[in-house]
């Protein structure tokens, strides 16, 4: 089936289910698939690195447009680095989202992910926070992906070791952070379908994804 230029963009808050379903759905249709948090937290873990104050937006600023980021098959490559295992560090977890803020890193993070698309010949199931409504405001499908706090929490437990309710504070604070900053915020863009997957098996969400990308081309 002829997929040219099909962007599936999927936001939605951590631990909802959304890298879950953007890996499966890319998969079932061939797509590639693109983790645009990969990217702001390689930025993060080479502002760590140089030891830069993430609050002082100049320097964090001045580093991000020289360093070299790159996703490729699933893996995050830093100055061709493999970083994809540093990227998931607790650290690089609470500074991200104060990172992310800056403006310049989003700006420079944007265009990186549509060019990402483009080589790839404009085709892709995408996911972050602010792709339905500022990366890709015309994709063919947005999702706006959620799931009850307690839910996230104990999805994120399973995925990284740790105490359940200091996650669900953790997700939280990030969740505060990425909804109220003042460069595109997580937000649910006004034609995004909304999917809560705090009831839903994977299946019955890829299902239900599956159905609306039918009823999109
Ligand atoms: O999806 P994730 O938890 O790996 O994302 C990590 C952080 O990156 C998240 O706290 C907010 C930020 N992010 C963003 O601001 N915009 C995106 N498109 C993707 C992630």
């Amino acid at each position: 089936m002829e997929l040219g230029g099909y962007v599936i963009a999927i936001d939605g808050p951590g631990g909802s289910g959304k890298t879950t379903i953007a890996r499966s759905v890319a998969m079932e249709l061939e797509l590639p698939h693109l983790d645009t948090g990969a990217y702001y937290r390689a930025a993060t873990v080479a502002v760590l690195r140089a030891g830069i104050d993430y609050e002082d937006h100049e320097a964090v600023a001045a580093l991000i447009r020289v360093v070299e980021l790159r996703y490729d098959r699933g893996r995050m490559l830093l100055d061709e680095e493999d970083v994809s295992e540093a990227i998931r560090s607790e650290q690089a977890t609470l500074a991200v989202s104060a990172v992310s803020a800056v403006p310049e890193v989003r700006r420079l993070m944007v265009q990186a992910q549509r060019n990402w698309v483009a080589e790839r010949g404009g085709s892709a199931v995408v996911e972050g926070r602010d792709i339905g409504s500022v990366v890709f405001p015309d994709a063919a499908l947005k999702l706006f992906v959620t799931a009850r706090p307690e839910v996230r929490a104990r999805r994120r437990a399973g995925e990284v070791a740790g105490d359940q309710e200091l996650i669900e504070q953790d997700l939280a604070r990030r969740d505060t952070i990425d909804s109220t900053r003042a460069v595109s915020p997580l937000q649910h863009a006004p034609d995004a379908v909304e999917i809560d997957t705090s009831d839903l098996s994977v299946d019955e969400v890829i299902a239900r994804v599956l159905t609306l990308v039918a009823a999109t081309r």
